[in-house]
């Protein structure tokens, strides 16, 4: 297998803050990987030394086979890089924005203008070339910042969150642009806070909390494995949880408690399981539901992914 990425026991810290406490990642070359993490996780700390932004202080890691303590310059050439925070510049053209962009990496500027056509055409901003950033909607900002990191033809996409504050319709939009890419070989690097997001885009992903890797593989193989198919959720006084549990805990492959509400993981027991919970008198409310990667977040450290 050809790396992209390969993290080993690396580390960063800001005072008395363990950002980073030592994580391993090995990402293939022309996988979609995401890092999924609650705020705070060490998400952007992460990408921003892959990306060269931040020092290593810890560990060892390696870019396209490059030292980034050695190869700092030569690793950014070869990356493209969408940041957490919007960095467009408002006064200048959508065009323009890619063109000095450009100059950055030495690109000539008939290629440049090429390039710069090509990816408007394909985010769907040809319309908007010679308008002003600072009148765009928050989603096509998005979208142009993505064709910006596209100018340099990067060997890895490096994206931290991109799709934060956007509305649905403008991430499904995103996500679209985005799986079109995977066919040209691109290697993916996405962190998220929507678990919808790793879901659709993610061949593999790693649960970051607190500076640590608490999980890793494909989406829907850690559903399976920590939760199973199904999540019966029921609500009632938490004086209640444990005669319910009583009637239940034997037929469940687990269960997680938050509040008043009991999410049971019935694994193929859920229409005994259903009707154990309809029989007990004191339930509210009874829902089934597809198990999800919240659910997971939540097996794996006892709170919801949207923090305590
Ligand atoms: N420049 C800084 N100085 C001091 N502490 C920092 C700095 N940047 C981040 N931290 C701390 O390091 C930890 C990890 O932060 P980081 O920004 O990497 O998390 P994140 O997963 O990207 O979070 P978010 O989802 O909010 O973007 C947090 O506790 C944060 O408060
Ligand atoms: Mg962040």
């Amino acid at each position: 297998m050809e790396l992209a990425i390969e993290a080993l026991s690396l580390q960063k810290r800001y005072a008395e803050v363990q950002a980073v406490a030592g994580i391993n990642l090995q990402i293939a070359r022309g996988e979609y990987f995401g890092m999924l993490g609650p705020n705070g996780a060490g998400k952007t700390t992460t990408v921003a030394m892959i990306y060269c932004f931040l020092p290593i202080e810890g560990g060892e890691l390696y870019v396209l086979d490059m030292d980034v303590r050695k190869q700092a310059r030569a690793i950014k050439a070869r990356l493209g890089v969408v940041p957490q925070e919007n960095n467009l510049d408002e006064e200048l053209t959508v065009l323009e924005n890619l063109l000095i962009y450009a100059s950055y990496f030495g690109i000539d500027r008939q290629t440049a203008t090429k390039r710069a056509l090509a990816q408007l055409e394909f985010f769907e901003l040809t319309a908007k070339q010679h308008v002003d950033v600072e009148a765009l909607s928050g989603g096509m900002k998005r979208r142009l910042t993505i064709a910006r990191a596209m100018m340099n033809e990067p060997d890895i996409l490096i994206l931290d969150e991109p799709t934060t504050g956007l509305d649905p319709e403008a991430r499904h939009y995103i996500w679209q642009h985005l799986k079109q890419l995977k066919k040209t070989g691109l290697t993916l690097l996405l962190t998220t806070h929507y678990l919808e997001e790793a879901s659709q885009l993610c061949d593999r992903i790693v649960v970051l909390d607190e500076g640590r890797i608490l999980e890793e593989g494909q989406p829907a193989a850690l559903i399976t494995q920590h939760v199973g198919a199904t999540v019966i959720e029921a609500t009632l006084p938490q004086r209640e949880h444990d005669s319910l549990l009583q009637t239940v805990q034997a037929l469940l492959n687990g269960y997680m408690v938050i509040g008043e509400t009991l999410y049971l993981h019935p694994g193929y027991n859920i229409t005994t399981v259903l009707a154990k919970v309809q029989e007990h008198s004191k339930v509210e409310t009874l829902t089934q539901r597809p198990a999800n990667l919240e659910d997971v977040f939540l097996k794996l450290t006892g709170r919801r992914f949207g923090g305590a």
